[in-house]
């Protein structure tokens, strides 16, 4: 198995870009954040295009970002919550790097979540959407190579379990 890359996918909330973040620093690989690459690259925000285009045009933008980014190697790669279902992008991410499968519970990700407004899909009464969407979603992250619970753990304690479960 490759560790050309280690890539994070999760449900929003469960700390991908944090842990990220931290992983990159300790490991003195590169960082990059599939979201804020897509929203650079098309110079406005996530909300905006579901707003304009609806979420199936943000599909297609984010697969074709997943598959830009991960044709590099030596980073942590940070994913959106959805780029899971499709699996084009579930097989270009095992292909190119270890996965990582962050999960927490609802009220953990609730939690987390409260304090931004942004995301498109968590619009609306945010318990609902996010017990809705994780009920929807409750297999898809299980493709990964490893899965952590994030709900009782620090960010350095998920980082040491990452390097540990990736033999980094
Ligand atoms: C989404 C998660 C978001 C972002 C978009 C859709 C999802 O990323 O990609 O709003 O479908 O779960 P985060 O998981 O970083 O919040």
């Amino acid at each position: 198995m490759t560790t050309s890359n280690l890539v994070l996918v999760g449900f929003m909330g469960t700390g991908k870009s944090t842990v990220g973040q931290k992983l990159a620093e300790r490991l003195g690989w590169t960082f990059q954040d599939s979201d804020a690459v897509l929203e650079e690259d098309q110079q406005t925000s996530i909300s905006e295009l579901f707003r304009q285009y609806g979420e199936a045009h943000f599909r297609t933008l984010e697969s074709k970002t997943i598959e830009n980014l991960l044709a590099r190697k030596g980073q942590i790669v940070a994913t959106g919550g959805g780029a899971v279902l499709a699996e084009e992008n579930r097989a270009c991410m095992l292909r190119n790097g270890f996965v990582v499968a962050l999960k927490a519970s609802p009220e953990a990700i609730i939690h987390r979540v409260s304090s931004d407004t942004s995301r498109p899909l968590l619009q609306g009464n945010l318990e609902e959407r996010v017990h809705t969407l994780l009920e929807q979603r409750k297999s898809a992250y299980d493709f990964a190579h490893a899965v952590i619970d994030t709900s009782e753990l620090t960010t350095d304690q998920i980082v040491e379990l990452i390097i540990r479960h990736a033999n980094l």
